[in-house]
C-alpha cells in the first residue's frame, strides 16, 4: 500500500458502475435529461434515492425550480442515449428531441417515463444537501415503473 493522488486510486476502483438518467422539468415546462453515475438508494421505508448533481449543470437549475425527478435505470441498449445526455446540456439542447426519446407521461407531475428503460422511479425531492461542487437531492419514490424483459445497462 502507498499514498497516491485521489484520481489515481479512484480510477482503479470506480468501474464497472451503474449509470442512471434523471429527468427534470425545465422552466418552460419541457423536460431535460442528465446522465448520472453518482446516485444511490438511501431508505427502505419509504423508498428513497439520492442523486448528486453538479452546480454548473443545467439540471441543477431545473431541480432548484421544480423539486421532482424521474430516476431512470437504462436498459442495456441505451448506452448511446446515456453518452449523449452526459455530453450535451439542456441549456441549449432539447435532449428528448435530439435523441428521439420515447416516453409516456408519469403519474406524479407528468415527467416523462422512458419506455425503453428497464425501470423508472418518480421522485419528489424531500431533502437536499450541498456536497462540495455538487448538491445531493434526496427524492422519495412516489411511483415505480418496470419493463419486465431485458437487462440493465452497466458501464465497464
Ligand atoms: C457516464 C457519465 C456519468 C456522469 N455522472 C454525473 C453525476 O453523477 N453527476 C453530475 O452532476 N454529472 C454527471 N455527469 C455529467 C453530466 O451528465 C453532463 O455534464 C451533462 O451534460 C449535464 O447536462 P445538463 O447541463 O443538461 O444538466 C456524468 C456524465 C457521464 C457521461
Amino acid at each position: 500500500m502507498k499514498t497516491v493522488d485521489f484520481s489515481i486510486a479512484y480510477n482503479q476502483v470506480h468501474r464497472p458502475s451503474k449509470v442512471a438518467l434523471a429527468v427534470t422539468q425545465k422552466h418552460d415546462g419541457s423536460y431535460n435529461l442528465i446522465t448520472l453515475e453518482w446516485f444511490m438508494r438511501t431508505s427502505i421505508r419509504p423508498p428513497m434515492f439520492a442523486i448528486s448533481v453538479g452546480h454548473m449543470r443545467f439540471s441543477h437549475k431545473c431541480l432548484e425550480a421544480n423539486p421532482y425527478f424521474n430516476l431512470v435505470f437504462p436498459s442495456s441498449d441505451m448506452k448511446e442515449l446515456c453518452m449523449s445526455a452526459g455530453s450535451t446540456t439542456g441549456a441549449d439542447t432539447d435532449k428528448f428531441e435530439l435523441n428521439k426519446v420515447e416516453f409516456i407521461q408519469g403519474k406524479l407531475k407528468g415527467l416523462p417515463v422512458l419506455t425503453q428503460a428497464k425501470a423508472v422511479f418518480e421522485c419528489e425531492v424531500v431533502t437536499q444537501v450541498r456536497s462540495g461542487d455538487h448538491t445531493i437531492y434526496v427524492g422519495q419514490v412516489k411511483h415505480s415503473w418496470l419493463k419486465e424483459e431485458g437487462g440493465v445497462l452497466v458501464f465497464n
